[in-house]
């Protein structure tokens, strides 16, 4: 399976904060944001990955994260002109995707929970249909929206509706099967003038090939497109990682438990960063700390 990372947007709500940076590159406590999601698809088990943003920007996501083979990885790059929506990634990753399978993430979405890497891993072996998550918000509104009946069976989806059927909205998490290229192509933008991911969730609701999972009561999934979200996340990631000792989204520390790279190569990344906490912590990997 190949991951695509969309970073891209003007991140007009954050402003002026992200008037002069991409947005998924501000810090969430102690990392860059798009760490969070890049670590998602590492736990995935995914190694191919394409990050999609703003052409000013690009260069700055390269800086960061190079061609991915100090993590063992591959990781190309494609610019998106305007933001013409998510279902877009599709089109423009269609020769990086090839025959594959193929999960999205948006760039600030941030999730932590028990047992999530079990479930990344089951969604990530899907051969056919989609598998996206429901995750209950008390502001739905703002979201894609889906609704179920008494038996978690999926009844409709909509994207941002005036008035919500549920609760229950679409995290920016998708994995699906190869025919989203074709899909994502045959949609039409919407009113906001974008191909919305709303809508090629839809097509495989139509054809009986949907399925969202539910992150439960306790999961968190962070909101970072305010103010308030971004210093509340960055407070959550220092909150566990201080009372832990453990890392949410290093991703050194996943590449060498992946077995993606060796010790002596976790070392050399520790190294780099060696005056910090965060060098600090990559060199406790590497001698041993146990993982939990
Ligand atoms: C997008 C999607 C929406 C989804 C959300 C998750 O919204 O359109 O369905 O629930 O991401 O972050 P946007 O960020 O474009 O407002």
């Amino acid at each position: 399976m190949k991951g695509i990372i969309l970073a891209g947007g003007n991140g007009s709500r954050l402003y002026p904060i992200t008037k002069g940076i991409s947005k998924q590159l501000i810090p969430i406590y102690d990392k860059p944001m798009i760490y969070y999601p890049f670590s998602v698809l590492m736990l995935s088990n995914i190694k191919d990955v394409l990050v999609i943003s703003n052409s000013e920007y690009i260069e700055l996501y390269r800086n960061l994260l190079g061609d991915g083979s100090k993590f063992g990885m591959n990781i190309d790059y494609k610019t998106q002109e305007k933001p013409r929506g998510l279902a877009e990634a599709f089109i423009l990753g269609e020769d990086f995707i090839g025959d594959d399978n193929v999960c999205l993430i948006l760039g600030d979405n941030v999730f932590y929970g028990l047992g999530f890497g079990a479930k990344l891993k089951n969604a990530s072996s899907i051969q056919d249909g989609a598998i996206i998550f429901g995750y209950y918000v008390p502001n739905p509104k703002e979201f894609g929206v889906v609704e179920f009946d008494e038996n978690f069976k999926v009844i409709s989806l909509e994207e941002k509706p005036e008035k919500p059927k549920s609760n229950y909205v679409i995290p920016g998490l998708y994995y699906y099967d190869n025919s989203v290229i074709e899909k994502a192509k045959s949609i039409k933008p919407s009113a906001r003038g974008e191909l919305e991911i709303t809508d090629l969730n839809k097509e495989y609701f139509n054809e009986g090939k949907l399925t969202v999972e539910l992150l439960g009561r306790g999961f968190a999934w962070l909101d970072t497109g305010t103010y308030e979200g971004l210093s509340e996340a960055s407070e959550f990631v220092k909150t566990i990682q201080r009372r832990t000792g453990l890392y949410i989204s290093c991703p050194e520390e996943i590449a060498y438990r992946n077995g993606w790279i060796t010790k002596g190569e976790l070392i050399q990344l520790g190294k780099e960063y060696e005056k910090t906490e965060y060098g600090q912590y990559i060199l406790s990997i590497a001698n041993d700390r146990e993982a939990i």
